[in-house]
């Protein structure tokens, strides 16, 4: 029997075996007796009579065993054209320095703290003082406004916030102060304390009695000790795009986090914790909780946190150079990284300007790996290209290829083979397993695995609600796809709302409601549409209300400016247009599914239900005026 294939079927056959045998790798202040407690579910709880803190196994345990002065983080800002290392006993000195300012500034254990960082190592040492002291960290993406601040800041009410006066991008210095002022003041809950990280190229301006300047507080703070939390207790708060404006906070449970995201690193990244290990992200998505902090540091290994972007910083041989430079062993990174490489330098001059012998697999995930991007990479890199699906919610692999265990055989297009702890069918809409070869609707037998996500932030109706109805007994990914005769799946698009622009997640159902709030637009559709660069690309469709007689050019305007204003540049909503009317079903539904398609250039059937199909005319003409819905 294959590795994979055997180390699958010893999870099947004794799942809290497995998960028990993988928590030995951790260091508990006390042991768990037992991997699932089962005894309300949906709401699994792994590991909950053990006791841990997940910093300490990031960090102290590598200085107590002498490895203090192994690299933990390398720095590599290409925009600020800074580098530096950070090692395992100066993150320790780090982490303890400023988990003693938050202890002084009064946070306790389970409370919560609001992270709004660029990528510079104090994003990461800010989570893992959290982390150290029991408290919850709830990382918001820089790329967001401040109202989209202000909502996670309503939902998860933090004690305190740790942020930078300002972000980096190409061109542009992004003042993060004015957002979190802005995102407060918008906010109903009242944070009593700010730290704020200054930064040479933009200074903040203060507020008195709330900020502290970051620097100055950690000077003078004591450190402070690890504070063991139980196995099920909350480690972070991430937000997630769901079907409305307003986000989830996808929970992750400290204990099985750490024993499932230790297993990964060897099994599915084959990775040792003498080897340097790079994720292409950002802390402010899953990708950037899970395998730019804590996954590399759980093992004890070097991770990168790389500020720039695969282009222009300052130019398409930025990855080769960080990968030769630091002797990168895997590369993690988005599909559409790849494709802004490959626009400026299709034939890989750049490529071969390094020396990348050192980089043995390269890993892709966060949207759909289109083949020809696939076959540029392996062609280019000439090592395997793993693709491998998993969700903000799982916080680790679905499907993917075990390169630690053995390297599977998997066709270019497919995800790969489930992990073990994930037991998928692929249902119908009543419920019953399709064929293999069919496409449905991509369900997890329950439980989920360790370090999926035990519910939504205070709102287990939600959870309930989101993933656990439709298919009563299994988790509803919000993906479909199908498996083929090997078991391997094929992840083919969204059953919801959400679309996946450059990597990034976002929610046409959020979009929707920013431009029905403005005070012309009386109906709107938001659509995702195939975009070459970013995988998709959000595309709104506006109804004017009777009696607006202003340029449509200059609503349109408004719309794409109301959108970044509210949920931020990361949206990219740049394309809007003016429609006399959008095209329902007769009881009413918008045909989305249709516009897409028409959009695509794709082939499609006229919806037996369509109210009026002359729409469907008109709506293509708009589209082509936007540069879609060519054949
Ligand atoms: N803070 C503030 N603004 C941000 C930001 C941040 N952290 N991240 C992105 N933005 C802004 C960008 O500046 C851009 O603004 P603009 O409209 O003024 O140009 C907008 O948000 C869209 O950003 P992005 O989607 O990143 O587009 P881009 O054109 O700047 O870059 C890529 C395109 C493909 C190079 C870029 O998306 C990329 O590197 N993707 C890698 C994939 C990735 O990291 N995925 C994460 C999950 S694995
Ligand atoms: P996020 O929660 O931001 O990580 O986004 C998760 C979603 O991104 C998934 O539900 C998929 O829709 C998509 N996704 C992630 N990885 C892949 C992949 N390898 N192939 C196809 N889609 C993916």
């Amino acid at each position: 029997m294959s590795a994979y294939r055997e180390t699958y079927e010893s999870w099947k056959n004794d799942q809290d075996g497995f998960w028990m045998k993988a928590a030995e790798a951790i260091d508990w202040t006390k042991p768990p007796t037992k991997a699932l407690d089962a005894e309300n579910v949906p709401f699994y709880r792994w590991f909950a009579d053990g006791e841990m803190n997940t910093c300490y196994n990031c960090v102290d345990r590598h200085v107590e065993a002498g490895r203090g002065d192994h690299t933990a983080i390398i720095y590599d800002s290409p925009i600020t054209e800074s580098k530096a290392e950070i090692s395992y006993a100066g993150l320790q000195s780090q982490t303890a320095q400023l988990a003693g300012v938050l202890r002084d500034l009064g946070v306790e254990k389970g409370d919560r703290v609001i992270i709004y960082m660029p990528m510079t190592p104090d994003a990461a040492v800010a989570m893992l003082a959290c982390a150290r002291i029991g408290a919850v960290h709830s990382v918001v993406f820089g790329g967001f406004a401040a109202n989209e601040l202000a909502v996670r800041i309503d939902d998860c009410k933090p004690k305190v916030i740790l942020s930078a006066s300002c972000g980096l991008e190409p061109g542009r210095v992004v003042a993060y102060k004015p957002l979190l002022d802005g995102a407060i003041d918008l906010a109903e809950h009242k944070v009593s304390a700010c730290v704020i990280k200054q930064r040479p190229q933009e200074a903040a301006a203060m507020i008195e009695g709330r900020d502290h300047d970051w620097d100055e507080a950690v000077a003078a703070a004591k450190p402070a000790e690890c504070v063991p939390v139980g196995g099920a207790d909350p480690l972070y708060i991430l937000y997630t795009s769901g079907t409305t404006g307003q986000p989830k906070g996808v929970v992750r449970a400290a204990g099985g986090h750490a024993v499932a995201l230790h297993w990964t690193m060897g099994n599915i990244y084959d990775i040792t914790r003498d080897d340097v290990y790079w994720a292409a992200s950002d802390v402010g998505w899953v990708v950037g909780h899970s395998y730019i902090v804590y996954a590399p540091l759980l093992i004890g290994c070097t991770t990168i946190l790389f500020e720039g972007k695969p282009v222009g910083t300052p130019d398409a041989g930025t990855f080769w150079r960080v990968i030769s430079e630091h002797n990168v062993k895997a590369l993690f990174t988005a599909p559409t990284a790849f494709r802004a490489i490959k626009r400026v330098d299709p034939e890989g001059e750049f490529v071969r300007k390094y020396d990348l012998s050192c980089l043995e697999t390269l890993f892709l995930a966060g949207e759909r790996a289109d083949p020809p991007t696939v076959e540029w990479a392996r062609e280019q890199l000439k090592v395997p290209v793993v693709d491998h699906w998993w969700q903000t919610e799982t916080g680790w692999t679905i499907t993917g290829n075990p390169t630690g265990l053995e390297m599977l055989d998997i066709p270019t297009g497919s995800a790969g083979a489930p992990m073990p702890g994930y037991d998928i069918r692929i249902l119908d809409e009543g419920g019953n397993e399709v064929e293999d070869g069919t496409l449905g609707a991509i369900c997890v037998k329950l439980p989920m695995p360790p370090a999926s996500l035990p519910t939504v932030w205070e709102a287990d109706d939600r959870f309930i609600k989101s993933y656990m109805t439709t298919f009563p007994g299994y988790y509803e990914t919000g993906d479909a796809g199908m498996k083929d005769k090997d078991g391997y799946l094929y992840i083919m698009a969204r059953t919801d709302d959400v679309i996946n622009v450059a990597g990034h997640r976002l929610s046409t159902g959020a979009m929707e409601e920013v431009l029905a709030g403005h005070k012309d637009v009386a109906e709107c559709a938001v659509i995702g549409v195939t975009d070459d660069l970013k995988g998709q690309l959000p595309l709104g469709l506006i109804c004017l209300s009777n009696g607006v007689d202003r340029p449509h050019a200059e609503i349109e305007q408004e719309c794409v400016a109301r959108v970044r204003g509210e949920i931020g540049p990361v949206a990219a909503f740049k394309l809007c247009k003016v429609v006399e009317r959008l095209p329902k079903t007769r009881s009413g539904k918008i045909l989305r599914a249709t516009m897409v398609s028409i959009a695509d250039g794709a082939a499609y059937k006229m919806p037996a239900t369509i109210d009026d199909p002359v729409i469907l005319d008109e709506i293509s003409a708009a589209l082509g005026d936007l540069g879609y819905a060519k054949s």
